[in-house]
């Protein structure tokens, strides 16, 4: 059974996930109390993330850590001895490309991966393994920063499944990515 990549994640109504230098406090700062946005349920539906470098060295940056299923991290500059000893029975780093990653995963079981970072999500993207987008729209313009999406060669369509909109102004919307 082969491994499905799906996406959860948040943008400014401009489209980007962080600031120019990475930060999220306007992400943070959401008062978004007693709303479920179905994160406990997506993440439910996963076996596992797939983490680019820079998202994970923004996770580590919170001290506590975030997930309690496994984390792959994808880099071409850490090594396994990068991991601090109290995550090193909870992340695994890999240089492997997104087909390697995703055949890897499917051998061990995964059929479902949270694939999260933008730089990552492209590169998964582009190699067709991404399966749906859950995609929350934060009530912001930030005019600057990390775009979710970027360059693709060709156009991807997208089928839209389901919106839901929040009281604090949060809309969330899933698409089912159509072949590439
Ligand atoms: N708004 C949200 O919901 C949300 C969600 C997630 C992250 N974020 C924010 O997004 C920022 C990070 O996103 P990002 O786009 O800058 O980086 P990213 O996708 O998290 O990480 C990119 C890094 O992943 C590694 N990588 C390995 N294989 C790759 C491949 N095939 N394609 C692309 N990258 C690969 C590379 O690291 P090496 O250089 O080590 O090789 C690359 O520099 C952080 O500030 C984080 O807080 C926001």
């Amino acid at each position: 059974m082969k491994c499905n990549g799906h996406v959860y994640i948040a943008t400014s109504i401009d489209g980007f996930i962080a600031r120019p230098n990475g930060d999220i406090d306007w992400l943070m700062r959401q008062s978004t109390k007693g709303e479920d946005h179905g994160y406990d349920d997506f993440m439910a539906s996963v076996d596992g993330l797939v983490l680019g470098r820079k998202s994970y060295e923004k996770v580590l940056s919170f001290g506590a850590w975030a997930y309690k299923k496994p984390v792959v991290v994808l880099s071409r500059t850490l090594s396994s001895a990068d991991i601090p000893v109290h995550l090193q029975d909870k992340v695994t780093i890999s240089n492997a490309t997104p087909h390697e990653m995703m055949h890897t995963l499917s051998k061990q079981g995964w059929k479902n991966a949270y694939i999260d970072g933008g730089q990552l999500i492209q590169s998964f993207l582009r190699s067709g393994l991404i399966q749906d987008i859950i995609l929350t729209h934060v009530p912001i313009l930030l005019g600057k920063g990390i775009p979710l999406f970027g360059d693709i060669e060709h156009d991807v369509d997208l089928q839209h499944v389901s919106t839901e909109s929040y009281p604090s102004g949060l809309v969330s919307t899933k698409y089912k990515v159509m072949k590439i």
